[in-house]
């Protein structure tokens, strides 16, 4: 079996946890391959919501292998605390049972939050995501795989210490660390996770060779790569298709599937523009009805309509093969619905998203309209999706004007969609047949 990617097609938070989980069912590995815990994911299970932001989402399939990947970055303190919760809830710690840390995965230490706190530009998750990937293009950066080696190395401390401080120094910040301090996390990331440190590459790779399915799970979104997104107010690492089998350690042709996540509108948490927000009652009822927060820092995310020329984009830089479509539920009581096909720059119609942010904030969105659908309960799309899957009736289940705006989607992005989601709940997705 090939990789299957799951990508985020927007800003982030489109609903990656949820896909992950439900396709984790047929897989043997899933695999993080960049970022960290700025990602929040979201999977749940009748009652329970689980939240994950360095565990894969397929933790919830007991089958399932999970693979914290090269490009990714690290907060050991965060992984330790996330498996703390999980072994609360399930009794089981994977670690190095069923979950492996790759040797080449960059460590978030506190000198990278204290570094990332400092930020008022992006409107970051402050979780030290954007300094941790710092180090590691200047090459200084501590990875997994050095740890049983700086374990006992005195000079390594001192220089690294120095170094640190004098980057605080300059950037303005009271936080200092000490030799003492960086030995001791040291100490305690050797033996909390030397169990599980390995070369998750050659994992997968094997397992690939072996037949099986492997999941190759997206963080953040397009917009959010550090080359293709919105530029500076994006992420720090690549979150595109291009990274998800190198981040993870394997060559791109075992990857056949790459399943693009989209809202039904979009959303962004953190700053810069978005051309399609809107501050007005449809932006409150998306934001209410969608409850639109932040998974991770809880911010409350700024909503918009659907924007195709993001979606444009997001394909052109992704091929994705299919795309999955979130939270159609939330757009149910809107009597019309808009979806943004060009951007209007300077007096001139535009399709294609500008490189630039003084650009972007200059573009107004040009609107086609669509009719809307009525308002569902939860229960009642829930029953919906349950009932299209039994019988195997996809979405021809939907109200018309549901089915209308999904195939205008599909026609101006130009790709099939694979499943529409309808609720929160992992059974709250129709399989389009
Ligand atoms: P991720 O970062 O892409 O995994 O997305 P998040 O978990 O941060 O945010 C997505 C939110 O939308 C979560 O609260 C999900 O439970 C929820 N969600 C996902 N799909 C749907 C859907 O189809 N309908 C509704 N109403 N909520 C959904
Ligand atoms: P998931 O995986 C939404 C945003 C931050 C900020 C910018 C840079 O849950 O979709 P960073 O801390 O990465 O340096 O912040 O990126 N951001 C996200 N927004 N979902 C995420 O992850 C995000 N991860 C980072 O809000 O604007
Ligand atoms: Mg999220």
């Amino acid at each position: 079996m090939p990789a299957t990617v799951i990508l985020g097609a927007q800003w982030g938070d489109e609903g990656k946890g949820k896909l992950v989980d439900r396709l984790a069912e047929q897989a043997t590995w899933v695999a993080r391959f960049q970022g960290g815990n700025n990602a929040g994911h979201t999977v749940v299970l009748g009652e329970q919501i689980l939240k994950f932001h360095l565990l894969p989402s397929g933790i919830t399939r007991k089958e399932c292998h999970l693979v914290l990947g090269d490009g990714m970055v690290v907060d050991p303190w965060v992984l330790d605390s996330e498996l703390n919760g999980w072994s609360d809830t399930t009794g089981e710690d994977p670690r190095g049972e069923r979950l492996f840390v790759s040797e080449r995965a960059h460590i978030i230490l506190p000198y990278h939050r204290y570094m990332d706190s400092l930020d008022t530009k992006i409107g970051t998750t402050g979780r030290g995501i954007g300094p941790t990937y710092a180090d590691k293009i200047n090459r200084v950066g501590l990875r997994f795989g050095d740890v049983a080696e700086v374990l006992n190395d005195g000079e390594w401390a001192k220089a690294t210490v120095q170094r640190m401080n004098a980057s605080l120094d300059a950037a303005g910040s009271q936080e200092r660390v000490s030799v003492e301090g960086l030995m001791s996390d040291i100490e305690w990331i050797h033996k909390a996770y030397h169990t599980s440190i390995g070369n998750t590459g050659l994992m997968l790779d094997n397992a690939l060779k072996l037949g099986e399915h492997v999941i190759l799970e997206g963080a953040q979104g397009c917009l959010l790569d550090i080359d293709q997104g919105t530029y500076p107010f994006v992420t720090s690492s690549v979150t595109s298709r291009g990274n998800a089998s190198h981040g993870a350690g394997i060559h791109p042709g075992h990857v056949k599937d790459v399943i693009g996540i989209t809202k039904a509108y979009i959303t962004r948490v953190g700053h810069g523009s978005m051309p399609t927000e809107l501050e007005d009652e449809v932006g409150n009822h998306l934001g209410t009805v969608g409850h639109e927060f932040g998974t991770t820092t809880g911010r409350k995310r700024r909503c918009g309509w659907f924007d195709a020329v993001v979606m444009r984009h997001a394909q052109r830089i992704n091929g994705f093969t299919g795309l999955a479509l979130t939270k159609l539920d939330v757009l149910g009581g809107l009597e019309e619905l808009k979806i943004c096909v060009a951007y209007e720059l300077d007096g001139k119609e535009i399709t294609e998203l500008p490189s630039t942010a003084s650009a972007l904030a200059r573009c107004t969105p040009i609107y086609i309209s669509m009719p809307g659908f009525p308002e569902m309960s939860l229960s009642e799309w829930l029953a919906m999706a349950v009932h299209a899957n039994e019988a195997g009736k996809g979405i021809s289940v939907l109200p018309a004007a549901a089915q209308q705006y999904i195939a205008k989607l599909e026609a101006i992005v130009g790709v099939p969609c694979t499943s529409v989601g309808v609720g929160p709940d992992r059974d709250a997705t129709i399989d389009c047949v």
